[in-house]
């Protein structure tokens, strides 16, 4: 399917590892002109910088300026922006709403919710100059599903898919449509790296990383698909959203959960 995204200029917060670092790839390929955020690099986003117009921007997202330094740092660059896709986010395993202190709040917030508000206000200007623009946030289904061990970050994700559904009633006559992808659990280092959910999952059940990924959760969550999703499966979908083809998609939500949410 060709995407028509040839020459696009994309920027992509959190985008060394897992959801973003899909991202980054498949924009690559495409031939997106891309300028990927995140504090530190990986040597996977190394390698697409060296093979491909990819600019890395060491960038702490949680900081008040963060989001719009990147942004700057690609208009900079390329004189335009076409894509924004609003990607970093954190949970933390929480014991309990009693147990989460303002400061845990705060953090969760400002990375997940906060970053996506000052990265669209600060890329919107140059969004709708270019007559045709997109931005995708990244969500959860856990804005729809909120989990207890997981209070503060369900709610920041219940925020960011409210601002996507205001931005794209604001901003849709000006050419600028807004998506959100609400994923369930994707095999990404949020997941695997040491001390993750995998691992936290496995503790509980005395079973392996492993094996929590690829039978625990899918099971014990009801993801009916049977697995997990995979990172690239968000990223054609993000591509999708981002590119001509969806021209008359906006405002819309679209879970990728394997069936984990029962509701309609
Ligand atoms: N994985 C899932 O199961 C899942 C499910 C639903 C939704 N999501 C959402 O999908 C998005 C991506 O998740 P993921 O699983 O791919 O996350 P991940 O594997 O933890 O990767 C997070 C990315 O964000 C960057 N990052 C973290 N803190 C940052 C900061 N302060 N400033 C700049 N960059 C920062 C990290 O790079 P550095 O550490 O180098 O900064 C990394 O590139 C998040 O919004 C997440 O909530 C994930």
């Amino acid at each position: 399917m060709e995407l028509h995204l040839k020459d696009k200029v994309a920027v992509v917060t959190g985008a060394s590892k897992g959801i973003g670092l899909a991202v980054v790839e498949a924009m690559a390929r495409e031939g997106v002109r891309v300028v990927a955020g995140s504090r530190g690099s990986t040597p996977e986003l190394d390698a697409l910088r060296d093979t491909h117009d990819v600019t890395v921007v060491a960038v702490d997202l949680a900081a008040p300026e963060g989001a719009e330094t990147l942004v700057r740092q690609a208009v900079e660059r390329h004189q335009r922006l076409d894509i924004l896709v609003n990607n970093v986010g954190a949970a933390a395993h929480r014991a309990g709403f009693l147990q989460v202190s303002d400061a845990e709040w705060q953090r969760i917030l400002d990375l997940t919710f906060f970053s996506a508000v000052r990265a669209s206000r600060a890329a919107l200007p140059h969004l709708v100059s270019a007559g045709e623009a997109a931005i995708v946030n990244i969500s959860s289904i856990n804005a729809r599903l909120p989990f207890p061990m997981v209070v503060d970050y369900s709610a920041a994700k219940a925020a960011l898919t409210n601002l996507s559904k205001s931005l794209s009633e604001e901003f849709a006559p000006q050419g600028v449509r807004v998506n959100a992808i609400s994923p369930g659990p994707v095999r990404t280092p949020m997941w695997t790296a040491p001390g993750g959910f995998a691992d936290a999952t496995a503790a509980d059940a005395g079973i392996t990383a492993q094996e929590a990924l690829d039978v625990a959760v899918p099971r014990n969550m009801g993801i009916s698909s049977g697995r997990i999703t995979e990172p690239h499966e968000i990223a054609d979908l993000t591509l999708f959203l981002a590119s001509p083809l969806a021209a008359n998609i906006t405002g819309a939500d679209i879970i990728v959960d394997g069936g984990q949410v029962k509701t309609l």
